[in-house]
C-alpha cells in the first residue's frame, strides 16, 4: 500500500483493492503539486470537516469520477445537494467498503462550510478517519486539539501510520502532537497541516527530535509535497 502525499492534510492511499483521497484541497494549495484533473479515477473521497482547506475540491472530484463523498451526515448531505455523489456515516460508526474498513472517530475542532455572503453553513461534527486497508491500520486524525481518547483510538487498534496536524493555532502544535503520538502509539507518525501558510509554519526538524526522544516506539517521517511512503 502506498501513501502519496499532496501537501497540507491531504493524503492519497492506494492499496490493491482501491483508490482513496483524503481532504483533497488542491485548487487554492500553493504547497500542492497535484491538480484536480491528475486524478480520473478514485474508488472513495473521505473528507473531515467542512473547512475549506479539506472539503477543497472534494465535490468536484465526485462529479468527476463518480467517487462517493465519505463524510459525517451533515457535511454528505451538503456535499449531496451540490451534485456530488455521498456516503453519509458518523462519529464511532464503521463501514467495510470494497477498498477497505472506514471508522470515524472524534476530532476537536470546528466544521462549518463557506456559503455565500459569508454565510456559515452547519456542517456537522468534524471527524478523523481511521482505515483498514490490506490489514494496516491507518489514522488520518483530521483537525483537531489534543484528546485524552486519543489513548482509547491507540488500545483499540493497532496503528501502523497515524497522520497528525503539527501546525498549530488551528490545530494541535508541536508538543501535542508528540503527546498525541505517546497515547496512539504508532509504528509511524507522517507530520501534517503545516508550513502551507505563514500562520502554521512548524519547525519539523525539532518535532521528529522530540518525537524520537518523547514517543520512541513511533517512528517520525516526513513527507513532501509530492512523496510517497509505502506501508
Ligand atoms: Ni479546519
Ligand atoms: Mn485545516
Amino acid at each position: 500500500m502506498r501513501i502519496h502525499f499532496h501537501g497540507h492534510a491531504c493524503f492519497e492511499i492506494e492499496g490493491q483493492e482501491g483508490r482513496i483521497l483524503i481532504d483533497p484541497f488542491l485548487t487554492g494549495n500553493s504547497s500542492a503539486i497535484a491538480k484536480p484533473d491528475d486524478f480520473t479515477q478514485l474508488d472513495a473521497i473521505l473528507v473531515t470537516h467542512g473547512h475549506h482547506d479539506h472539503l477543497g475540491d472534494a465535490i468536484y472530484l465526485s462529479k468527476r469520477t463518480g467517487a462517493p463523498i465519505i463524510a459525517v451526515a451533515e457535511l454528505a448531505a451538503y456535499c449531496q445537494s451540490q451534485g456530488a455523489k455521498t456516503h453519509a456515516m458518523h462519529l464511532g460508526g464503521k463501514h467495510q467498503f470494497p477498498f477497505g474498513l472506514v471508522k470515524l472517530t472524534q476530532a476537536l475542532h470546528g466544521s462549518g462550510i463557506e456559503g455565500p455572503n459569508g454565510i456559515i453553513i452547519y456542517g456537522g461534527s468534524p471527524c478523523g478517519f481511521l482505515l483498514q486497508m490490506e490489514g494496516k491500520w491507518l489514522y488520518h486524525a483530521g483537525d483537531t486539539g489534543l484528546f485524552g481518547d486519543m489513548e482509547l483510538i491507540g488500545l483499540r487498534h493497532p496503528i501502523d501510520v497515524a497522520m497528525l496536524p503539527i501546525g498549530d493555532n488551528y490545530v494541535m502544535g508541536i508538543e501535542e502532537a508528540v503527546h498525541a503520538s505517546q497515547l496512539l502509539r504508532p509504528k509511524v507518525v507522517i507530520p501534517m497541516h503545516y508550513n502551507t501558510f505563514p500562520l502554521i509554519v512548524q519547525d519539523v526538524g525539532e518535532f521528529l527530535r522530540i518525537l524520537q526522544r518523547r514517543a520512541p516506539e513511533s517512528r517520525g517521517k516526513v513527507l513532501n509535497p509530492g512523496e510517497t511512503y509505502e506501508v
